[in-house]
Formats: structure tokens, C-alpha cells, sequence
């Protein structure tokens, strides 16, 4: 069924803003998303009526704003097809990696073992390995890209069928290339050869319905903010048993059992791992926004993004020295790209003065930025809400971009 792009528009007020006196086409959907009027209501509702503290209060008020936790909690659970038990709220994906990386990586890995990571990983996919690996002492190997975005599969079969790696950890789908990767695939493989799985799955939820069981990974990490919730709040969702074996990430109140100056036991996952008051507003918008993107079909929503995608990538294509870097068919909407001679940055700076907002850097892959051979690429990202029209409008703006800057 096609999408109501009017009415879903309706539902995002920022839509109707300006940026530099234009209309504002809102292309930077894979740094963040904006966020559905229910969304927002929720978050002001939750502090207007339900604010206390959780799992402290006997209070009414408390069990109010316990209960609109928990209800989070639960969608959360529902859409991924976990118990609510697997659901660890976090900062967002970069928190949820630490934690994954620093609790679990240090029961699984030992000195001499190796794990593998692919070229195409955020910083935040990278990063929290490295500093373990360092206090650890095993070895990364990374799975290259092939010249369409895509992963080396052939690359990892090998890798696997050599008995020496423990753990791999993948994007789902790449924030910089768009590519998709065959996660349920890949896991299924691992699992074969006991391999452990950890999952980036911060730019796949709003593009893909995730099913935690039937990927069968240990770990699925994401954030709240680019599937249309707010920021500030994320989600590790892990298997019972890998929750089970993992000791603490952060410590202090919420996260314990009994406390003595002789020694502290813990609670059970997840409170185990959810240190501190927790980001009760933040669970409950993202608990809502979960709600809001639950009531469409993911097939119509990538269906309508990747048709966004096709104009923009067709029209741009006719310019001399564009190269769109993640060509992959098996892509998400997500278009980053190069033209010859032209800085990114004066480009994004020429379609800011448009009303278009787009996002250009190294978009925290630094590593794949020098195997794409560029410093930067520019990026347009799509979401529900974009255009037709506003597709064709970044065209016609790099067009017009082009033919001055260069
Ligand atoms: N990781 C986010 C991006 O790709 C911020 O833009």
C-alpha cells in the first residue's frame, strides 16, 4: 500500500519550518531523524504529569511513571521479538557497543584470539574493540569492502573456517555506503562455527524490521534518535544467555542486589546493567516513536525511500565526475557521493542557502574514507517523510551548485 506522504508530513512539525528562508528539505535522516508530534507530546506529558524517579518510589506518582517505563520497555520487546528482559536502555548505539565490547568482549576474548570488524564500520564499531584489544591482547581483522560496498563474503567464510576467530562484529546496514549487509546470513554461518555476533544496528531500524530470534545474534545494538525518538536513549538487545554471563558495565544504584562494605552482589539482567536514574522520558518517546513507525509496512517505507533514492542517484548521475561511493543493488536510501573538483563542504554550504540539509564529512568512518580514496563525501539520507519534489530539488541545487562552483 503506497504511503500517505501528506499526512505523515503532518505528523512532523519541524517539516513545516524554514532553513535560510526556504522551505526545509530535510535530508540528513542517517544522522538523525525528527521526531512525530506524538513523540514530543509523550516526552512533555511524561514530565507535565508522570515525573518521579522509578524503581525507588512507593508513591502513586511513582508507579505512574514506572508503569510508562515499563509499557517502553515492552513495545520495544515486542518489535524486536525479545523479552523485556533483553532490552538494556542506553545512551544509543555508541553506548550500547561500549557496553557490549567492555562486559561482554572481555568474557569471550582471550590473549592470542581474534575478532573481525569490516571496513565499512562506524568509529563506534571500531573504537570500543580497540581499546580492549589492547588490554586484552587479541588481534582485529578486518573484512574488506568490494568496489560495489558490499562485504567480501568469501573473505569472512574463509575467516571463519580457519578455527581462530571468537567474535564478529558488523554493521547492518552502513551509514556512509547504504549497504545492506546479510546479517541473518552471516550470524547463521558464525553460529555454525560457535563464532559470537554483535550487531550495529543503528542506521538499519528505520529501514529494516529487525527480528531479534530469527537473526539469531548475540547482540543487536541501536539508537533511539534515527528511528524517529529522541536522543540520548538507545537500546542493546541480547541474547539471555550472553546477558546471564556478563558482569556489570557501570556500577551504582539500580544495578545491584545487596551492598555491603564486604562486597556487592548483582541484579539480574537487565537492571544489571542500567547504572544510575535512567532516561525515563527518553525510554518513554522511544517506546512511543516504536508505536508510531510500528503502524506502516517496512516494505512500503523502503519502497518510498529507495524511490527518493533512484531520483536523486539518476539525476545526479548525469553530472560530469559524480561517483556515488555504495552501489550495491542490495542498498538502503542512503546517497554519499563525490563530484570532481567540488569540496563537499562548499557544495553542503551552497544547499544549506537552498533549504536543503545534507551531511558531509567522514561521517565517522575515517578508515573507509581512505579506502574510498576521498577525504569526504557528501551525503543525502532519506526518511518517510522526504519528497519526490524535494528529491528533485537537491538535483536541480547540485546542478546549479556544478555550474558555479566548479
Ligand atoms: N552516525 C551518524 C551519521 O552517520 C551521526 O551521520
Amino acid at each position: 500500500m503506497a504511503l500517505n506522504i501528506d499526512e505523515i508530513r503532518s505528523d512532523f512539525p519541524i517539516l513545516q519550518r524554514e532553513n535560510r528562508s526556504k522551505p526545509l528539505a530535510f535530508l540528513d535522516n542517517a544522522a538523525t531523524s525528527q521526531k512525530p508530534a506524538c513523540v514530543v507530546n509523550a516526552i512533555s506529558d511524561y514530565y507535565t504529569n508522570s515525573n518521579s524517579n522509578v524503581h525507588r518510589g512507593v508513591y502513586e506518582l511513582a508507579e505512574d511513571a514506572e508503569n510508562l517505563y515499563h509499557q517502553a520497555r515492552k513495545s520495544i520487546a515486542l518489535r524486536f521479538n525479545v523479552s523485556v528482559n533483553q532490552v538494556i536502555f542506553v545512551r544509543g548505539a555508541t553506548e550500547g557497543l561500549n557496553l557490549i565490547a567492555q562486559s561482554y568482549g572481555s568474557v569471550v576474548l582471550r590473549k592470542g584470539d581474534c575478532m573481525i570488524l569490516s571496513e565499512m564500520e562506524h568509529h563506534a564499531n571500531i573504537v570500543p574493540w580497540q581499546i580492549l584489544s589492547e588490554k586484552i591482547g587479541f588481534s582485529i581483522r578486518i573484512c574488506p569492502t568490494l568496489s560495489d560496498g558490499s562485504l567480501d563474503r568469501e573473505w569472512i567464510s574463509h575467516e571463519f573456517s580457519e578455527g581462530k576467530v571468537k567474535l564478529i562484529s558488523l554493521t547492518a546496514l552502513s551509514n556512509t555506503l547504504g549497504t545492506v549487509n546479510p546479517i541473518k546470513e552471516i550470524v547463521s554461518e558464525a553460529r555454525q562455527h560457535g563464532i559470537k555476533t554483535v550487531i550495529d544496528g543503528a542506521q538499519s531500524v528505520p529501514h529494516q524490521k529487525i527480528d531479534f530470534q530469527k537473526i539469531g545474534c548475540d547482540f543487536f545494538a541501536f539508537s533511539g534518535h534515527k528511528i524517529y525518538g529522541p536522543m540520548g536513549i538507545g537500546v542493546v538487545l541480547g541474547s539471555s544467555d550472553a546477558l546471564n554471563q556478563m558482569p556489570p558495565y557501570q556500577a551504582g544504584g539500580d544495578m545491584i542486589d545487596q551492598v555491603s562494605f564486604d562486597g556487592t552482589t548483582f541484579a539480574a539482567p537487565p537492571q544489571r546493567f542500567e547504572a544510575g536514574t535512567p532516561n525515563v522520558a527518553g525510554a518513554i518517546g522511544l517506546g512511543k516513536a516504536i508505536e508510531y513507525i510500528n503502524q506502516f509496512d517496512i516494505s512500503d517505507v523502503v519502497k518510498h525511500e529507495n524511490k527518493l533514492h533512484q531520483i536523486a542517484s539518476s539525476g545526479l548521475s548525469k553530472i560530469e565526475g559524480f561517483v556515488e561511493h555504495g552501489t550495491t543493488p542490495n542498498k538502503a536510501a542512503v546517497l554519499s557521493f563525490t563530484i570532481e573538483g567540488i569540496h563537499p563542504h562548499d557544495l553542503a554550504s551552497f544547499l544549506d542557502a537552498q533549504g536543503i540539509a545534507i551531511r558531509t564529512g567522514h561521517h565517522c568512518c575515517q578508515p573507509l574514507m581512505k579506502i574510498l580514496g576521498v577525504e569526504a563525501t557528501a551525503r543525502a539520507s532519506f526518511a518517510i517523510y522526504n519528497t519526490e519534489d524535494e528529491a528533485n530539488r537537491f538535483v536541480e541545487a547540485v546542478r546549479k551548485a556544478v555550474g558555479i562552483l566548479r
